[in-house]
């Protein structure tokens, strides 16, 4: 069987899901019985030098992807709310599944995605929104699915993770470092989402509603970012056998929920003190498993494009099975919530 994708953003990740699917074609068409081809990509830029190649139409008109009845699948790695969100409703209007890496749009518009995916009779997914090539929503919504989940701690952007690393470990500048993680492709295309704790903030939005399954949305969030730590503060940490990490807290208690993003000061001995540069690590505690930890590089094009994929297989199954997810839940418990405290 053929499956035909159409991709929305040749950037970063849109690269990094060209580039896997040609580089494993072999073993992902052994585990899907599937022939997965992208037909088309959309992209405003269609003269820019890539590092990718392919038999498929770059092309700068939304309709000529998401309106050719030949695709299957829509990809939409363009990022930010508007037009990401109409092309996705729009997808799934047209009789495509969809899959996202848009946690911008998933954290604030996932519910009405979701509800749109389920009325279309489509999937959507969106492992690729937190953790990069980490398995973490998978994880949530699946394997830990038997769990009352009580905690989700951990450090979940890649870019100021890679930042405090350079910093506490080689002494480097803050904006030398930011501009590094630009060119490498882990920060978002305003990368003071990144820097002021946006991302990871919309990242545990969307772990804590899966999580708890509730709807924690990102207001409910306390986020402080990293641009007031300096190479000093570092170093006060270190010579107390400390490192200072952005962290992101989800906690399940009796009292109600509590999310929160902020830099902690972690002594070096703690497990995520030793996660370093553009590495996540995700602590999830459940009443029946236990404590798990999911480890991993959080951004990056392939990394990244290896997350997609994984949900694009999935969609490939669901397709020749004939089926959609049974796991579009919309169905939520609506858990108070805790105040944070400083
Ligand atoms: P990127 O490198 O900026 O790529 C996005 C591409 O889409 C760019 O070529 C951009 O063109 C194009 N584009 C944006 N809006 C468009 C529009 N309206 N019409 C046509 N083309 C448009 O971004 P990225 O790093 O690949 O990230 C894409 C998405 O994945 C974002 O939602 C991001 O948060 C998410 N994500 C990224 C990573 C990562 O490691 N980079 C990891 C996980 C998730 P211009 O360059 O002209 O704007
Ligand atoms: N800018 C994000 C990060 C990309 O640095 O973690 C991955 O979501």
């Amino acid at each position: 069987m053929s499956i035909k994708i159409g991709i929305l953003g040749l950037g970063t990740v849109g690269c990094g899901i060209v580039q896997v699917l040609q580089q494993n074609a072999v073993d992902i068409q052994t585990r899907t019985h599937c022939d997965l081809q992208i037909k088309a990509i959309l992209d405003r830029d269609l003269q820019r030098e890539r590092d990718i190649s392919g038999d498929f139409l770059l092309t700068d008109q939304p309709e000529a992807v998401l309106h050719d009845p030949e695709i299957d699948i829509i990809v939409e790695v363009m990022g930010g709310i508007e037009p990401a969100r109409t092309f996705i409703l729009d997808a799934l209007q047209h009789g495509k599944s969809v899959v996202t890496a848009n946690k911008d749009l998933i954290a604030v518009h996932g519910h009405e995605l979701l509800d749109a995916a389920n009325a279309a009779g489509k999937d959507l997914y969106f492992e690729a929104s937190v953790g990069g090539g980490i398995p973490i929503i998978a994880a949530l919504k699946e394997s830990l699915a038997a769990n009352r989940i009580t905690h989700v701690l951990g450090i979940i952007n890649g870019t100021t993770n890679y930042i405090l690393t350079a910093m506490a470990e080689q002494g480097r500048e803050y904006a030398e470092v930011l501009a590094e993680a630009q060119q490498l492709g882990y920060a978002e295309a305003d990368p003071s989402s990144d820097v002021d704790g946006l991302d990871a903030a919309r990242k545990l939005a969307i772990l804590a509603s899966l999580a708890f399954n509730s709807r924690v949305a990102l207001n409910d969030v306390f986020v402080e970012g990293i641009s007031k730590i300096t190479r000093e503060d570092l170093t006060y940490a270190a010579e107390l056998g400390c490192t200072i990490k952005l962290l992101a807290v989800a906690k399940h208690q009796d009292e109600g929920i509590e999310v929160r993003v902020h830099p902690a000061i972690l002594p070096l001995s703690h497990p995520l003190a030793s996660v370093s540069g553009v590495f996540n690590a995700i602590y999830v505690v459940g009443d029946a498993v236990g404590e798990t930890m999911f480890y991993g590089r959080g951004a990056g094009s392939l990394p990244t494009g290896s997350a997609i994929i994984s949900d694009i297989m999935r969609i490939a199954r669901n397709i020749q099975s004939n089926s959609t997810s049974s796991i579009n839940c919309t169905c939520y418990l609506d858990l108070p919530l805790k105040a944070v405290s400083d």
